[in-house]
This record gives C-alpha cells, sequence and structure tokens, in this order.
C-alpha cells in the first residue's frame, strides 16, 4: 500500500487517534451492511423494524428480526480489521473507537477504549423500568418479558432515538482533539456520527477513510484507502506502528490475526 509522506508524518505525531466505524468493518465477518447491493435496508423498509413505532404496532415482527441478526451473529466473528483496531489503541496516548455497530465484535476482538453510539444488540432493556441485562435465548412465540412484566426491547438505538449522550459527548470531545481520525467501513450518511470526521478536521485532525466505495466523507479525507477493511486495517496498524517505533508490536497483532483469519 502506497502511503503518502503525510500520512506518516500525522501517524508518528498524533497524541491522539480517534476510529469511526461502521457496518462495512463487519462485512468480512460476513454480516450485511445496510446499505448498498447487498444491504439489509435494500428490500426492507427501517421504519417497519428499527423505529419506536414498528415496535409498538408489532413487536413480534421486530424480535423476529433482531433473533435472525443474533444467530448471523452467533456463526461470525472479530476479522482482521476489528483485531488491528484494537490493538491501534496501545500505540497512542489517547485513543477512542466510536462504532456505529451494535454487534459486539470490537469488544470480542479486545477493543477497550470505546463507545458504542447506536447500542448493542446482544443486551435486551425494559420498556418499562429501563433494566438492562444480557440478551435471553429465542422463546419463539413468547416475547421476552422483565421481572417487573414490562416487554424487553433489543437494548439498541432506532431511527428517531437519541444516541447514548455520554457517549456522544466522549465522541464528540475526543474528535475534536484527535490528531489523526480515522473513517472505516461507514457510508458517512447517518447523524450524528457523520459529523465527527467534520469536526476532528476542523480541529486540525489527519483524517483518512478506509472503504472500497467513495462516501460524502471522501472529499474531506486528506486520504482514501480504496480497500477492505480486513486487509487496509492490519496494514495500516503495521505502517502506524513503523512511524511510532511499535513495529514489533504491530507486527505480533497481525501474525495472530492472520492466525485467527485462517482459522487456526
Ligand atoms: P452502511 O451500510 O450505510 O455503510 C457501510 C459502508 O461500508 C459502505 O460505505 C460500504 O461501501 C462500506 N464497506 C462495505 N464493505 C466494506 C469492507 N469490507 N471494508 C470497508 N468498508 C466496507 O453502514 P453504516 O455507515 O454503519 O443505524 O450505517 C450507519 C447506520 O445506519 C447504522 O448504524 C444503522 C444503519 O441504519 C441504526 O440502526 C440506527
Amino acid at each position: 500500500m502506497d502511503l503518502p509522506e503525510e500520512f506518516l508524518s500525522a501517524a508518528r505525531k498524533a497524541r491522539s487517534c480517534v476510529v469511526l466505524t461502521g457496518a462495512g468493518i463487519s462485512a468480512e465477518s460476513g454480516l450485511a451492511t445496510f446499505r448498498g447491493r447487498d444491504g439489509l435496508w435494500r428490500d426492507r423498509d427501517p421504519r417497519d423494524l428499527a423505529t419506536p413505532e414498528a415496535f409498538s404496532r408489532d413487536p413480534k415482527l421486530v424480535w423476529e428480526w433482531y433473533q435472525w441478526r443474533r444467530q448471523q451473529l452467533a456463526r461470525s466473528g472479530p476479522n482482521p480489521g476489528h483485531l488491528a483496531i484494537a490493538a491501534m489503541e496501545g500505540m497512542f496516548d489517547s485513543f477512542l473507537l466510536a462504532t456505529q455497530n451494535v454487534d459486539g465484535l470490537h469488544q470480542r476482538a479486545g477493543s477497550r477504549r470505546m463507545v458504542e453510539l447506536h447500542g448493542n444488540i446482544t443486551r435486551d432493556r425494559c420498556t418499562r423500568c429501563g433494566k438492562v441485562v444480557p440478551e435471553k435465548a429465542d422463546g419463539g412465540d413468547e416475547l421476552p418479558k422483565c421481572g417487573c412484566g414490562g416487554l424487553m426491547r433489543p437494548d439498541v438505538v432506532w431511527f428517531g432515538e437519541a444516541v447514548p449522550a455520554e457517549a456522544l459527548e466522549t465522541a464528540w470531545e475526543e474528535s475534536g482533539r484527535a490528531g489523526i481520525f480515522l473513517a472505516v467501513g461507514t457510508s458517512g450518511l447517518v447523524q450524528p456520527a457523520a459529523s465527527l470526521p467534520v469536526i476532528a478536521k476542523r480541529g486540525g485532525a489527519y483524517l483518512v477513510e478506509v472503504n472500497p466505495e467513495p462516501t460524502p466523507l471522501s472529499e474531506a479525507a486528506d486520504l482514501a484507502v480504496r480497500a477492505a477493511a480486513g486487509a487496509a486495517m492490519p496494514e495500516l496498524l503495521e505502517r502506524i506502528g513503523l512511524a511510532r517505533g511499535m513495529q514489533a508490536r504491530a507486527r505480533e497483532i497481525n501474525t495472530k490475526s492472520r492466525r485467527c483469519e485462517n482459522g487456526t
């Protein structure tokens, strides 16, 4: 991968790094993205499945869709892109991963310094008392209930709902002072996540986009890596490691991730 000197210089100097991820980072784990050719929203209307109104109207239909996605998730695992991002957090004084994904694959890859902007599909939340619990096994026709008697829902953010305030505030703050910002596998179409790269750029960050396709973020990007995240992120990790004198660590992680890719 040919990388400009400006990238290497930004990677060397940056004290802080923010990575924003979207569905594209999990595509190589076998999970469909939302938009695009095989996207989840191609033949489904988000208004029927991912809004509080849809849930009030037909909780069973919404639950079926989420249980189906949980089944897909149970069969998948983190890919080298997730692992490279997890390894990156040890390379900067300050690091934040802000993900729009609800699949928990970043945590399974080892990411810790992170915020979930859209919640997590592996948790349930009570619509009455707000209690959050790990997902329950699929109860078939029986909809999941809380101890208080309230109906449980997936602990995700639906269209028309607010992103968790604390997560968003942290992401805004860290983006504003980032030296380097990577937007990975996101169409950049959904707010407020889409504003994070803009805030970072305004604050002086070197902005990198990793996406096989151009997006509305591309124009502002200092560097667009037109490649799949699973291939590009391990390489970027290695180059960042090299720039920061941590190549041994980057290589060790990448060897591990290649082993995981081969299923060993
Ligand atoms: P999208 O489905 O909108 O966009 C996925 C992006 O990933 C596209 O730009 C693809 O080109 C890119 N992509 C596909 N394969 C890739 C790969 N292997 N490596 C890197 N990039 C790849 O997903 P998001 O941007 O995450 O919200 O969508 C944002 C939000 O819209 C989601 O969190 C969800 C959705 O509706 C809610 O559910 C609230």
